[in-house]
């Protein structure tokens, strides 16, 4: 791409200046998807600004509903030696051949992308500026000819066209924008952590029973528009906003207004806004202890940071507005925002497969709940997504990858899955997954959680799968249901005859669910039922299990 052409405004008029306020309409050609994701971060963006928007494919797109258009985005991929992607093909000859008639009440932008190695460098896109202004079409801006990579050149031109866009097109979408949502950082192709998707939750449904002393959810969430994708294993990050009684609480204790403007990133806001959306509120941590320690001058709270272990005890259960009211003070807002720590989104297994849920994502919150001095206190993404937002409310996601957690390339090798309480999450993928596949391979699956009556996560999917063939062994720990516990490593020990037969098969081994106790547990238990009906030493079965690691076929997520 020429660094001239980088979203630089051209003195266009908009066409529809005279007009009342009209629509934009964003369109795509797109050969492998990332067109797609583009011009799905352009409508996300458009969102933000409050611009109304629809997002098409050419391929659904009537070439004379043109005529009726204002403002126009086309995302356009060119495909080998210069034509339009397969799909889009159709599109492009009648624009080519003027079918959609004249065109002068429409002002337009391109983004052409293509590979700078070929010769025929964002041919489609290049076409389309000039069949367009062929028919009287304005340029809202100049075509932006992205190479392979064009993540921060589409940012940087959606910056530009919507700049020029929001004056042109006010609309009443303007109050769908989200608190905190990144309006003015721009659209990258494709989502990400500091560029999430508002994406809408669809589903909240409470999956421990009335008398569970957990609250677990099954949370739906819609990636449609998104282009967003991602594979059993996969994590999605959830930006959140912290409760606002709790902020209001905190800024009492301080004596500090929430008016009071403040700075986040250069962009001035009020201090209960950047309370509300930029700082982790919700858990303790050593920088704040250490820096209201000295602000306050508590004893208290300087001793703590001389005792580890109590410190991190400490913190597991105090939020910043517990750890205030111990010894309220006074403070100036650059005072509070130096001691806080800045807002780092949540990531949660996925708990669904594309290829059985399509565009929706699905999650297992387990919420943070907790008691400080009778009041009850609650985790910051897990109360958001279980109580604060609604369904059909928006809320920023991402996908993160992760490699080291996926299921066997060869559908015929055996899975053992390890999941107690919220792990279960990623095994209910890989589980909609091989099903999708017809993966022959076997499957086993051991979870756990306090009671068989009030905690069996997904119960009816897992005795459908065992019902179908799917599932060739399920095996149980309802810790709390007899007088001794018993977890999902004692089963595991139990099975261990069997579980070192499936190793030996072949089998992968996965573990995923909270890393203190549990894995530790599991891990321990691992090594000696592998000595054990191994007929090996205790150094063997290290080894055996160091191979299995080593191998990628003993694969954790834990947390
Ligand atoms: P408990 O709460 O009854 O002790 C999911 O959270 C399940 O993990 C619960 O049944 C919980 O049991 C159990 N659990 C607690 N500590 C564990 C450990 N060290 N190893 C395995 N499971 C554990």
């Amino acid at each position: 791409y020429g660094i001239s052409q980088h979203g630089q405004a051209i003195a266009a008029q908009p066409a529809a200046a005279a007009q009342p306020a009209g629509k934009l309409t964003i369109l795509y050609a797109s050969q492998t998807g990332n067109a797609k994701g583009v011009a799905s971060a352009l409508k996300a963006q458009a969102d933000a600004s409050g611009v109304a928007a629809e997002l098409f494919n050419v391929a659904d797109y009537k070439i004379k509903q043109l005529k009726k258009e204002t403002h126009v985005l086309i995302v356009a991929s060119t495909n080998g030696e210069g034509e339009a992607p397969d799909d889009a093909i159709e599109f492009h000859k009648q624009l080519k051949a003027g079918k959609a008639g004249k065109l002068d009440g429409l002002s337009y932008g391109v983004i052409g992308l293509g590979d700078s190695s070929y010769e025929f460098f964002c041919q489609t896109g290049k076409d389309f500026d000039e069949y367009l202004s062929k028919a009287g079409a304005k340029p809202l801006l100049a075509r932006l000819d992205c190479d392979v990579d064009y993540e921060g050149p589409a940012t940087d031109w959606g910056n530009s066209a919507f700049e020029l866009l929001k004056d042109a097109l006010s609309a009443e979408a303007a109050n769908q924008v989200i608190p905190g949502a990144p309006a003015t950082q721009g659209v990258a192709s494709l989502y990400s952590k500091k560029n999430p998707y508002a994406a809408e939750l669809s589903t909240n449904q409470k999956i421990t029973g009335r008398d569970s002393d957990r609250d677990v959810r099954h949370i739906e969430i819609s990636l449609e528009e998104s282009g967003l994708t991602y594979q059993p294993g996969d994590a999605l990050g959830v930006w959140f906003t912290n409760d606002e009684a709790q902020v209001d609480a905190l800024l009492r204790l301080v004596e500090l207004s929430g008016d009071t403007e403040v700075k986040v990133d250069d962009k001035s806001l009020s201090l209960r806004e950047a309370l509300i959306n930029h700082y982790e509120l919700t858990q303790g941590y050593a920088s704040f202890v250490q820096a209201y320690a000295e602000l306050s001058g508590s004893d208290a709270l300087k001793a703590l940071l001389d005792d580890k272990t109590a410190l991190r005890e400490y913190c597991a259960n105090h939020q910043i507005r517990d750890i205030v009211s111990a010894q309220p003070v006074a403070l100036t807002a650059e005072q509070l925002q130096g001691a806080l720590r800045r807002l780092t989104p949540r990531l949660y297994s996925i708990a669904s497969s594309q290829a059985e849920v399509d565009e929706e994502v699905h999650l297992t919150v387990g919420v943070v709940r907790f008691d400080h001095d009778g009041e009850d206190r609650a985790g910051g993404a897990s109360s958001y997504l279980a109580d604060r937002l609604e369904e059909g409310g928006r809320v920023r996601v991402f996908v993160e990858h992760n490699d080291n957690f996926r299921l066997p390339a060869d559908d015929n090798t055996p899975v053992i899955m390890v999941g107690p309480g919220t792990g279960i999450a990623p095994f209910r993928a890989f589980m909609q997954e091989r099903d999708a596949r017809d993966a022959e391979g076997k499957n086993w699956l051991f979870f756990g959680n306090p009671h068989f009556t009030q905690d069996f996560l997904y119960q009816i999917e897992w005795q459908r799968y065992v019902k179908s063939g799917l599932l060739d062994r399920i095996s149980l720990a309802f810790s709390r249901d007899q007088a001794d516990k018993v977890y999902v490593q004692h089963k595991l020990k139990e099975e261990g005859a069997e579980v070192y037969a499936w190793l030996e098969q072949g089998a992968h081994f996965y573990v995923c669910g909270d890393a203190n106790r549990m894995a530790k547990d599991v891990h321990e238990a691992l090594i000696e039922l592998v000595a054990q009906h191994g007929g090996k030493s205790r150094e063997q079965a290290e080894e055996y299990v160091d191979a299995l690691r080593s191998a990628k076929r003993y694969q954790r997520d834990v947390y």
